[in-house]
């Protein structure tokens, strides 16, 4: 097994004039390749938080986080950035696409901040975007797609990089239940290949389209056990 993150012990606190309080409390958390881990938490539990830590977008209070080999918890602002864009494929509940882009041209701008020729740059978006489906869709704008459409473009976006994990942040918060089944449909097609993917939810049911789950409560990471699905 190749464990691509490991967690110990990470603390978060934020102080508030004189208090402190703790969002995140000695949080252990491990993903192995190919893992399409849920992490399952009420409003304020600390999943976005979390989340932030586990993007590269904030580092923790104190703990240890090692990402793909990096020591991601001890890191000044630019050397996180670059392994956030090498290793992270965000998505996120409102798409955060580009509006006056087209779906290619949206899918395609993480390639022109890696340099990558436009020749090739076209050609990958193209495909990405015919894996999720739109291949006939490559010109609409965004808001010429359906939410659905607009998270696929947002998936294609994030994958076209090759990160290492695809995290998702409440990626079926926007759609109705329906689009959203179909966009975990999509998540469980990219574990099969092989992607690691770490996916937020308040939402059980998308929860438990994931291979394992971890639920957080009050910043406290815990296993998900069988009772808690018969008496919850
Ligand atoms: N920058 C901050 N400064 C102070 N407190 C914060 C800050 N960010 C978050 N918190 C606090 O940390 C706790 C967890 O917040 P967080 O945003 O991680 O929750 P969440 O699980 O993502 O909630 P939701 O499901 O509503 O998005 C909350 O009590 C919040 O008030
Ligand atoms: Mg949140």
């Amino acid at each position: 097994m190749n464990t691509i993150l490991n967690m110990k012990d990470i603390v978060k606190t934020y102080r508030m004039g004189d208090e402190e309080q703790r969002v995140l409390n000695e949080i252990n958390f491990n993903v192995e390749q190919g893992e399409f881990v849920t992490i399952l938490g009420p409003s304020g539990s600390g999943k976005s938080t979390l989340m932030n830590i586990i993007g590269c977008l904030d580092v923790p209070t104190s703990g240890n986080y090692d990402l793909n080999g990096n020591d991601v918890a001890h890191m000044d602002e630019e050397t996180l950035s670059e392994v956030r864009n090498r290793e992270i494929g965000f998505i996120f509940q409102q798409f955060q696409l580009l509006p006056r882009l087209s779906a290619l041209d949206n899918v395609e701008l993480p390639l022109i901040y890696a340099g990558v020729s436009e020749k090739e740059r076209k050609q990958r978006a193209k495909a990405m975007l015919e894996k999720v489906g739109l291949g006939t869709k490559l010109k609409n704008k965004p808001n010429q797609l359906s939410g659905g459409q607009q998270q696929r473009v947002a998936i294609a976006r994030a994958l076209i990089t090759q990160p290492t994990i695809l995290l998702a942040d409440e990626p079926t918060g926007a759609l109705d239940q329906k689009t959203g089944v179909q966009i975990m449909e999509l998540f469980q097609e990219l574990h099969a290949e092989g992607k690691t993917i770490v996916m937020i939810t308040h939402d059980e049911k998308i929860a438990r389209h994931g291979s394992r789950i971890v639920k957080i409560l009050d910043g406290t990471l815990t296993e998900y056990r069988q009772e808690d699905e018969q008496h919850g």
